[in-house]
């Protein structure tokens, strides 16, 4: 590929920000021995196995595979692409950055981006103009109506769009975009027939939808009257992806509280944020996404779901409940009375009662419980054991034990089902889950890099049809002549990089005997940073790898010796499934060759 910043720009931009450092701005990172451990921040687990070394500024999860350097962990983390990640660590060193270059998949999609999200802007100024002007004054008696203030209209550049086809089509032509780049983030729908363009949104309110750095990357519009659909919104484009945003986060991360509310619709954030609670946001009528989530997650530790009381909110919130939870949240609910939504409470009974309806929010425990008292009819007996069965379910999943207890004593007193019957209850799905899980961890190793002797993550790691001989021994030899020229020196007469099995391994091999012929010094960044997406993890996890040898080059010899002999193996057991015995002849005279040096 080719690089839209030339290699000693990106070197300079890693060298300048420490991977200890800026991972701990998001995983809570603790010394083990010469690296440091912490919890992933990439997939969910309770033990950490998520590994950095400050000596090679490389991260490695074991558990999930995910690895690189500190710019793939900011693009991970951020959700950035490469370039917004350089730009990202740069701005953070103070490092100021050249021009990049042009061409490259990588450059080409970094500006396409650019244009979308400068397109977006002149939009949301546009429709902001509209609202402000004399064609948009039933759209401002609108919105006053609905207690908006004007103040809280310019902090979130709400907007209208004109009764009209073609408006903002014409507007943006004149601002000179092309017909494509304007479809491209779907502010025009193409009628098909007459190949013509209108505007997609017209005669709606126009919420902008912006993201945590302040780009604008999508629109809702809403409708004033009862026609239908009541919003509309931006379809999936290069900058906007509605699983991956949450409305009003731009305003919300900056609040104090470890706290967010997250709540239904547009209207609702800013309904509340004009009260000065602004530490909730949107999930834009979805359920959560386990994007979603982990966003929340990054910026506080407790949520308190408030979505509408009725059935679609319910399950929003079960599902929201689930995937909050799996992304590390204490979770509360906030149930509102039948119909309304906080945007509706909070102008009918004003923002203390609000406060205190968000301090009283049920435990997600209580609000499950809750939940199935409606649903079942405990007078009936069938049911009652029904009911008794789903509750013990849900306490099963309560990890401590003096809260498991408060919440079976209150159910009993309340329904009149014994203490006693409730725990046989849970204590029989709780031998069932303990089950599944012992069965689980056979299959994954989650076990920090420290505590876990290398010989056997590698061979834990390794699919089983793989060669796990043949496979380790390529990976310690590649770590090798990574991190020893001596040992690059000694054996490059003995092995090339045709003769590694593995195709990462032998582009890996290629990459670092050309570097090494040429006398360039490098290091773990450098190598990473010529390889792309799933390739980067495992040269990565290659490269994380310590090894502790007495001598590297005897190492290295044996190493040689093994990978030959696995390789000639190999052979021989692939001859044999073929018949060729010709072939078998010659590959078990070289491996008894092999065998006697
Ligand atoms: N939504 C949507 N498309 C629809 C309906 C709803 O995208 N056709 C999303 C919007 O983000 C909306 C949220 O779901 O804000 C919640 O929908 P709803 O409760 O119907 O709207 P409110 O936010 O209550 O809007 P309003 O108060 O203006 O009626
Ligand atoms: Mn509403």
């Amino acid at each position: 590929m080719a690089l839209f910043y030339t290699e000693e720009v990106i070197q300079e931009v890693v060298a300048a920000n420490d991977i200890v450092d800026i991972v701990s701005g998001y995983v809570k990172l603790k010394r083990v021995g010469r690296g440091f451990v912490g919890i992933c921040p990439f997939h969910n687990e309770k033990t950490p196995s998520f590994s950095v070394s400050q000596d090679k500024q490389l991260y490695h999860c074991f558990g999930c595979g995910a690895g690189g350097t500190v710019i793939q962990f900011i693009m991970s983390i951020e959700g950035l692409d490469f370039i917004e990640a350089v730009k990202f660590l740069a701005e953070r060193a103070g490092i100021h950055l050249p021009e990049g270059n042009s061409d490259g998949d990588e450059a080409r999609r970094f500006e396409k981006k650019q244009l979308a999200l400068n397109i977006n802007k002149e939009a949301a100024h546009f429709f902001h103009k509209c609202l402000m002007s004399d064609e948009g004054r039933y759209a401002r008696e609108y919105l006053e109506n609905r207690g908006i203030k004007p103040k809280t209209i310019i902090s979130f550049g709400l907007g209208f769009s004109p009764n009209s086809w073609d408006a903002l089509f014409k507007h943006l032509i004149n601002c000179g975009y092309t017909v494509q780049d304007i479809l491209d983030v779907g502010l025009i729908v193409e009628n098909k027939n007459k190949n013509t363009y209108y505007d997609r949104f017209r005669n709606r309110i126009m919420f902008p939808i912006i993201d945590v750095r302040g780009n604008v990357v999508g629109f809702g519009g809403r409708v004033m009257g009862d026609s239908k659909p009541k919003y509309l919104n931006s379809p999936e484009t290069i900058v906007f992806n509605k699983s991956r945003n949450l409305y009003g986060l731009n305003f919300a991360k900056n609040s104090k509280k470890n706290q967010l509310i997250v709540v239904e619709g547009y209207m609702d954030v800013i309904s509340l944020h004009q009260n000065g609670i602004i530490n909730t946001v949107a999930s834009l009528g979805t359920a959560l996404t386990p994007e979603q989530a982990k966003m929340i997650a990054r910026f506080c530790s407790e949520v308190v779901i408030a979505y509408d009381s009725d059935e679609a909110g319910q399950a929003a919130t079960i599902k929201g409940i689930e995937v909050l939870s799996e992304a590390g949240c204490k979770v509360k609910v906030l149930v509102l009375d039948e119909g309304k939504d906080p945007d509706e409470f909070i102008r009918s009974r004003g923002v203390e009662r609000f406060e205190k309806a968000v301090k009283n929010s049920k435990s997600h425990i209580e609000y499950k419980i809750d939940l199935l008292k409606t649903k079942y009819d405990i007078n009936d007996i069938e049911q009652k054991i029904a009911f008794v069965n789903a509750i013990a379910k849900i306490f099963a999943a309560v990890d401590n034990a003096v809260e498991r207890d408060a919440y079976v004593k209150r159910i009993s007193e309340k329904t009149g089902i014994s203490s006693q019957a409730i725990f046989t209850e849970i204590e029989k799905i709780a031998s069932k889950n303990s089950y599944k899980n012992k069965k689980n961890l056979k299959l994954k190793p989650v076990r920090p890099a420290e505590s876990i002797p290398q010989k056997e993550y590698l061979i834990k790691t390794q699919k089983p049809e793989s060669n796990v001989k043949l496979l380790n021994a390529e990976k310690m030899l590649l770590n090798l002549l990574c991190y020893d020229k001596s040992v690059f020196n000694a054996v490059k007469g003995m092995i090339g990089p045709k003769d590694f099995t593995y195709k990462v391994h032998a582009k890996m091999a290629e990459v670092i005997y050309d570097l090494r012929e040429k006398g360039i010094n490098f290091d773990a960044a450098r190598l990473i940073s010529m390889f792309e997406d799933e390739e980067v993890k495992q040269v990565t996890s290659i490269l994380h790898m310590e090894t502790f040898f007495d001598d590297n080059n005897d190492a290295a010899m044996e190493l040689i010796d093994t990978i030959k002999k696995e390789k000639t193996m190999k052979g021989i057991l692939s001859s044999l499934k073929e018949g060729n015995v010709e072939k078998l002849q010659a590959l078990l005279i070289e491996y008894k060759g092999l065998q006697n040096d």
